[in-house]
């Protein structure tokens, strides 16, 4: 396999993603190499994560000599929000924000949220799309708290560490429970049992 063979392109314009799987790209052993391609996408608005997802990758086809992956999140308030804002994250988080969630849920004693990442990966060598996917389980804090992370991390409590907000742990303290990191470490997986 030669050096282009061995790159893997992240499409996304989103650094702070591409901090967190590059930061654990770099602490893994595989054989590719990743960049970020900040290609613009078309975010369709779809029931589920998955289809936006396949879409987004789809609307790639073409545009990059290699394989490349897609990465779409969501944050799901099953309790008291029935999964709202869900495939709507995007733009809850432009109009509204963590304080427009807040008062939202304000009159509610009890919460349950969790948040979904999908990675969507054309991989050349099989001339295939894959899917890989990770889940965390929380619940959304009374406050808005930390500096650290993006998006909703500052108002999301993971219930494996109930205490801090997402956007009071550091990269790789996130990266070791969350659901980007989850669906990274599948996605390793399957590279390394795929290494071409
Ligand atoms: P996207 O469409 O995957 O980029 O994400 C949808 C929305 O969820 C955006 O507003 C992001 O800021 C937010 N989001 C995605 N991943 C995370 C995360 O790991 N923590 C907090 N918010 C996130």
């Amino acid at each position: 396999m030669n050096e282009d063979q061995k790159l893997i392109y992240f499409v996304t314009g989103n650094i702070h993603k591409f901090n967190e799987i590059s930061d654990l790209f770099n602490k893994e052993n595989v054989d590719y190499i990743l960049k970020q391609k900040p290609i613009e996408t078309i975010e369709i608005q779809a029931e589920s994560i998955k289809e936006v997802a396949l879409f987004k990758l789809d609307s790639i086809r073409g545009q990059i000599d290699g394989s490349y992956f897609v990465e779409d999140a969501g944050f799901f308030i099953d309790t008291p929000l029935n999964g709202f804002p869900g495939v709507y994250s995007s733009y809850i988080m432009k109009t509204i924000g963590n304080k427009g969630i807040l008062r939202l849920i304000n009159d509610f004693e009890y919460s349950k949220a969790q948040f979904v990442s999908i990675i969507a990966l054309y991989f050349k060598p099989l001339d295939k799309n894959f899917f890989f996917e990770g889940k965390i389980h929380g619940k959304v804090s009374k406050t808005i708290r930390g500096s650290g992370g993006f998006g909703f991390d500052p108002i999301f409590l993971p219930n494996i560490m109930p205490n801090k907000t997402f956007a009071e742990l550091t990269t790789e303290e996130k990266n070791k429970i969350s659901h980007r990191g989850q669906a990274w470490r599948n996605f390793i997986k399957f590279l390394r049992e795929n290494n071409y």
